[in-house]
């Protein structure tokens, strides 16, 4: 056959040629447009092709080539668009998608951020160390050393044959490990989580969270820590809030207080956590004991210094009204859940 006829031949069969889908199309690809195609065949055979018609030759295969070309474009776009439809089949594209629940902060972590909160915007650093401590930091270097029978106050979960060997029974851990690696003056703020061998029962449990403050440099007196302390109730209980502070005892301080909040006894809730009294404990406070700066390698004669401890579960259950400090640590997304929408 005669490639001129070869050429009309090909023209009348791209023309003939159906396309009703994405398999015929991608057939009348690769048929007539691919790297393999019966057009690139043809153009092959220009060398037999004399050389007076060349030219004729390469005008009719271009054409033919476009012939194509325009045919697979025509189809194309609507085509593809039809395939598209068939594979999300049965979807609605337009319906509104499922609503997806975002996580919250556990009702502890956002006391313990308001509260470490509070206290940076007058210039506390946050300080956190290590949960698994050594006797020297957690119990001697705070002024109570073995056999002291304030260490009966915490019970506390020691850990056999190791030099670090206990569970930090509060934060005060953090002030000998800052005192000891650090020249005042010193100003940290330390939240964290701490253990005692407790009972768990639905007011106490083995493992709870602790707030630490502490503060030393030239000259600081009690009077410093009280006013402090009374921004700090207003700042997280309310611009009204009265304090009052309680003489009382811990080996680490000297004078030591206890500081309680007034949260009345008009609701049921307050006469609840208050037992009636009106009084709500929130926080253990006191002068640094000059021994205690000693044994940190600091010179209590230049320096003082003031400190305080806030317990988070007692605040948290009292904001949120929970009454059994388990739920706390259950995670059981039906408690979480109801936080989620605060901060
Ligand atoms: N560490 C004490 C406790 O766990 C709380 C405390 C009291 C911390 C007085 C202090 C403080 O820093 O000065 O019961």
């Amino acid at each position: 056959m005669d490639i001129f006829d070869k050429i009309d031949q090909l023209a009348g069969e791209i023309d003939a040629f159906v396309i009703d889908g994405a398999e015929t199309m991608e057939q009348f690809r690769i048929k007539y447009l691919g790297s393999k195609s019966e057009i690139k065949d043809i153009f092959g055979e220009i060398k037999q092709v004399p050389n007076d018609q060349k030219k004729d030759f390469g005008l009719k295969v271009n054409a033919l080539k476009t012939q194509a070309e325009e045919k697979f474009d025509a189809v194309k776009e609507s085509i593809s668009a039809q395939s598209a439809k068939v594979s999300y089949a049965g979807v609605d594209l337009t319906a509104p998608t499922e609503s997806i629940s975002l996580g919250g902060r556990h009702p502890i972590s956002i006391v313990m951020n308001r509260i470490t909160d509070i206290f940076s915007r007058i210039g506390f650093v946050v300080a956190e160390e290590r949960e698994v401590e050594d006797d020297w930091h957690n119990f001697t270097a705070m002024n109570t050393p073995e056999n002291h029978p304030a260490r009966d106050m915490q019970d506390t979960f020691y850990i056999k044959d190791s030099t670090i060997n206990l569970l930090r029974t509060h934060t005060s851990s953090v002030q000998s490990r800052v005192m000891t690696s650090t020249k005042p003056p010193i100003r940290i703020i330390a939240p964290g989580r701490v253990y005692r061998n407790e009972t768990i029962s639905a007011r106490s449990h083995c493992q709870f969270h602790q707030v630490e403050g502490l503060y030393i440099d030239k000259k600081v007196s009690f009077a410093d820590m009280k006013q402090t302390l009374l921004y700090f109730a207003r700042e997280m209980y309310g611009a009204q809030t009265d304090i009052r502070l309680r003489p009382s005892f811990f080996p680490f301080t000297e004078p030591s207080a206890e500081m309680d909040v007034w949260l009345g006894t008009e609701t049921e809730s307050a006469r609840r956590l208050t037992k009636g009294t009106g009084w709500l404990e929130v926080l253990g406070c006191g002068m640094v004991d000059p021994n205690v700066l000693q044994n940190c390698g600091i010179d209590p004669y230049e320096y003082s210094g003031y400190a305080f401890g806030i317990g988070i579960e007692r605040s948290a259950m009292q904001m949120y009204n929970i009454n059994d400090i388990r739920l706390i640590f259950e995670n059981d997304v039906r408690f979480l859940k109801q936080f989620s929408s605060l901060i």
